[in-house]
């Protein structure tokens, strides 16, 4: 089995928001050393963080920061640290916290806030006049980089200890965070976690009808276990059962579901929440981006393919005549929640074509995540749970940070279509009889023999990785479906840029590049012509 990385819990939040009494509290509980940042910055310097502000002044203050808090957060093993107030506000720090550790973020009404801090004189922002108005500027300046955190507890009215059991419960679970400041979102990974679906709507501050929307294979008995938790979380909860298949993905079902969501009565403060695989979650998600232009998205994935890709990221869209996903939006969801519970009803098939998103991600990732993936490769083909919630929670990760760093498709994000291009074009000249898993493994293969004609990619490269995706019980066999007919897919590609493709060229794990190519070189390169 994959091992897991030790808990690092960075408690994060505005001052009187309890960082430092919850952090010793959960580092007693976790048994683990705590660090109090602002403590430490003192006992190293020689002077109080008051006297520091004073003296040296904010910007040499927030260098020590920077500088004290990376030394902290890279020693090995296990650790609860209180950050300072503005510790997170500086962007590659808060970057860096969320890749390293948990980051929990603490909040209570300013009211409450400033309760707390009477009589405390060693606060530098709090000195500058009337406590309120400062305190809830300050808040709202840093209101979105205390959004990209693994978790927001309110604190009011709560005791230290139930506070601290439900970060170290965060930190245990360890959801994927899409840091997109106050769009931000998690991704919840686990067994039985579809519950949590009337929850996530009230924190995303839905207060309107719901509308599921699910497909005839998902219906019961997921949809229905998702209304059932939507309606006892107080919510009217409207359905919309599509029927299955990428052949669905039009503007028809998207009608359905608008007709639904208008006949419910949905209003701004309503939600779009998909039940289902990638084909409901796009169709979903643009139905959700246009009502009322925008009500709030959740997405809860039902087919391995959909947790690891299709219900992260924000892509939306349906097909058209001309092709595949040519139009769409951008519309990102407030929560995802993949309960691999969902996978046990799917084809076993659907879920091994689901794997080759995981090789995908993890050959994108670098060295440790494929090695994870081969370890784990035989538990991950019968599908095992544990193996499959760590799989699916590395992948997630790729494809957040890539997300996070490129929202909008250049550089980054065009990595993720790694064996896409060759894989569309291969499904497609099949009729869409093969699964896109599938098509995308063989992408892959071709990607790889491409980069090592051109001297990228070495033989044992190639090897790996034909290996790799063989153990994941995934098709090595691009050669039969490849021919003129096939490029023909390639040209209608939407990727394609004049007459040239934007390649996604794989090297060794981790070395994946974009590489320009004409497509008469690209076909010759496939298909070994002079
Ligand atoms: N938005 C994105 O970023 C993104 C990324 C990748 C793929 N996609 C899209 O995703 C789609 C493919 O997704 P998919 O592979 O999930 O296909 P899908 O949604 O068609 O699901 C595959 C099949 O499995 C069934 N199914 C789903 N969950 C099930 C379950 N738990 N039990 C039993 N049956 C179940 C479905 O009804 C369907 O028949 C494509 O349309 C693709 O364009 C989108």
């Amino acid at each position: 089995m994959s091992t897991e990385a030790p808990i690092r819990l960075f408690l994060s939040g505005p001052m009187g928001s309890g960082k430092s009494s919850v952090g010793r509290a959960a580092a007693a509980v976790l048994g683990v050393p705590f660090v109090d940042l602002d403590a430490q910055i003192a006992i190293e310097q020689g002077a109080s963080v008051r006297r520091i502000f004073e003296e040296r002044g904010e910007a040499e203050f927030r260098r020590i920061e920077r500088e004290t808090i990376r030394r902290m957060a890279d020693r090995p093993g296990p650790v609860v640290i209180a950050l300072g107030g503005g510790t997170v506000v500086d962007w590659a720090t808060r970057r860096y916290l969320l890749q390293r550790g948990v980051v929990v973020t603490l909040r209570a009404p300013v009211a409450e806030l400033i309760r707390r801090l009477e009589g405390a004189r060693d606060r530098p922002l709090l000195v500058r006049g009337d406590p309120v108005p400062v305190l809830t500027a300050l808040i709202e300046e840093r209101a979105s980089a205390y959004a990209e955190c693994h978790g927001v507890i309110d604190t009011a009215g709560r005791t230290i200890e139930s506070i601290a059991r439900e970060a170290i419960a965060i930190a245990c679970e360890r959801p994927v965070v899409v840091p997109l400041g106050e769009r931000t979102y998690r991704v919840e990974i686990g067994a039985g976690i579809g519950t949590r679906v009337g929850d996530r709507l009230r924190q995303a501050g839905v207060a309107g009808v719901v509308v599921v929307v699910s497909d005839s294979h998902v219906e019961q008995p997921w949809a229905a276990r998702c209304r059932e938790h939507v309606a006892a979380a107080g919510y009217d909860a409207a359905s919309v059962t599509l029927p299955p298949g990428e052949a669905m993905k039009t503007i028809r079902s998207v009608e359905a579901i608008w007709d639904a969501a208008l006949a419910a009565g949905i209003d701004r403060q309503g939600a779009v929440v998909a039940v289902g695989g990638g084909v409901v979650g796009d169709l979903a998600g643009f139905a959700a981006s246009t009502l009322l232009r925008g009500v709030a998205l959740g997405q809860l994935p039902t087919t391995l393919l959909a947790m690891v890709d299709a219900s992260v990221g924000g892509k939306t869209g349906f097909n058209h005549a001309k092709g595949k996903n040519l139009l769409g939006t951008f519309h990102h969801p407030r929560f995802v929640l993949c309960d691999v519970d969902a996978l046990s009803t799917l084809e076993p098939a659907e879920r091994i074509a689901g794997l080759a998103e995981i090789a995908k991600a993890a050959w994108l990732d670098g060295e440790e995540t494929v090695a994870a993936l081969e370890h784990d490769a035989a538990a991950l083909r019968s599908g095992d749970r544990a193996a499959m919630i760590a799989a699916i929670r590395r992948a997630v990760a790729l494809k957040a940070r890539i997300v996070a760093d490129d929202e909008r498709e250049d550089e980054g994000r065009a990595l993720l279509n790694l064996g896409h291009t060759l894989g569309h074009a291969m499904e497609a000249a099949s009729g869409w009889q093969m699964r896109h898993g599938e098509a995308v493994a063989r992408g892959m293969i071709v990607a790889i023999r491409v980069a090592q004609r051109i001297g990228y990619a070495s033989d044992a490269e190639v090897a790996r990785l034909e290996r790799l995706l063989a153990a994941l019980g995934l098709p090595t066999d691009p050669d039969r479906y490849l021919g003129p007919a096939t490029f023909a897919f390639v040209d209608a590609d939407k990727k394609r840029r004049g007459r040239e493709v934007r390649f996604v060229l794989p090297g060794a794990p981790g070395h994946t590049r974009i590489h320009p190519i004409a497509l008469t070189e690209l076909e010759r390169l496939v298909l070994g012509g002079a």
